[in-house]
């Protein structure tokens, strides 16, 4: 047969695949988002999401350094607070003896040279579930501002070295960037959930943090999954707003989106591979469904083929293992 150009023999040896391979991932590529939750010698599994676990601040210590280890420079703090904690302006998310933020600082003691990733909503804090203050069933956009303000500021000043505002409030950047600069953290850069989805990939999150809201849904912050465009309008906001990342959330069905940006943006693109994602993974792999290792390494170089330069990920650590 007279075939010319016969793209087979770019693929005929593990080298010659190997030296034409055009994305590669890396350990630094990933930030680990890890649970805490009070107590001491306390690790608790979720259990949507094999493998993670909900740790008290002495063992989360432990395991990040192991992550460190591996490689894994970066780490996003989430907390599962009792009931009694919460109420509905998120007080507990400023306090700063409180454990989220004690336990931002005791990362950053031990481990200076690990960056430390705050989540910036109201939720987990929330008596009503959601991110933002709830009144007569709707969320109030510039209220919750203030309160995410507050937080913002008590994570920097505990040690944050980036924080991410989870909301989807309206105009939130530009409040954060404010506060943050009027307090002397000029340093503190913002990843911004540029473009947030309402999704149901993140049922397993919230079974972590006990964090599901008690009405309704948030359909009227979060984004509606038909919407493509929208995310370029939320991405110039953000930017001229003064995020220094934009993210894309959730990431495997959002693809086109992290590609969309990466190709409207000159910032660093992220994307949160979100806990429904993981789940479905690994419930098929529990099942022998398919080979769970091979289904992580595809999905995130997936996600960095499409445009992401930081994937947020659960599969941080063991896929930082399989790297190394
Ligand atoms: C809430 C928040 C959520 C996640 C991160 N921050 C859930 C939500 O919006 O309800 C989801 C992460 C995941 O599913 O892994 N501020």
């Amino acid at each position: 047969m007279n075939i010319i150009r016969r793209p087979r023999r770019n693929r005929q040896s593990a080298a010659i695949r190997d030296m034409v391979q055009e994305t590669r991932l890396h350990a630094s590529d990933f930030i680990f988002p890890v649970f805490i939750l009070e107590g001491r010698q306390v690790r608790s599994e979720v259990s949507s999401m094999p493998g993670i676990y909900r740790y008290s601040q002495d063992l989360l210590l432990d395991e990040i350094g192991r992550c460190l280890d591996l490689g894994i420079t970066t780490f996003d703090l989430f907390p599962n607070l009792p009931e009694s904690k919460k109420d509905k302006y998120a007080t507990e998310s400023h306090n700063p003896d409180g454990l989220y933020l004690q336990t931002v600082r005791a990362i950053k003691e031990k481990y200076p040279e690990a960056m430390v990733m705050t989540d910036v909503a109201m939720d987990p804090y929330s008596s009503d579930g959601h991110d933002g203050i709830v009144e007569n069933g709707h969320i109030l956009n510039d209220e919750t501002l203030e309160v995410l303000g507050r937080m913002a500021v008590a994570q920097a000043q505990a040690g944050a070295d980036i924080v991410g505002p989870s909301d989807m409030m309206d105009g939130r950047v530009a409040y954060l960037r404010q506060a943050l600069d009027s307090a002397g953290f000029h340093n503190v850069a913002i990843m911004s959930y540029c473009a947030k989805y309402a999704s149901a990939f993140y049922g397993p999150f919230r079974d972590a943090l006990d964090s599901a809201p008690k009405f309704g849904d948030k359909k009227t912050y979060q984004m509606n999954p038909a919407n493509r465009r929208e995310a370029l309008i939320e991405a110039e906001l953000d930017t001229i707003e003064g995020a220094d990342m934009l993210m894309v959330k959730p990431a495997l069905a959002y693809l086109d989106i992290i590609s969309l940006l990466r190709q409207n943006s000159n910032l660093p693109i992220a994307a949160y591979n979100v806990s429904g994602e993981y789940a479905m993974i690994k419930a098929a792999a529990q099942n022998g469904w398919l080979d769970g290792e091979r289904a992580m390494m595809e999905s995130l170089m997936a996600i960095k083929r499409a445009g992401a330069d930081v994937i947020l990920t659960y599969f941080a650590k063991e896929a930082a293992a399989l790297i190394k």
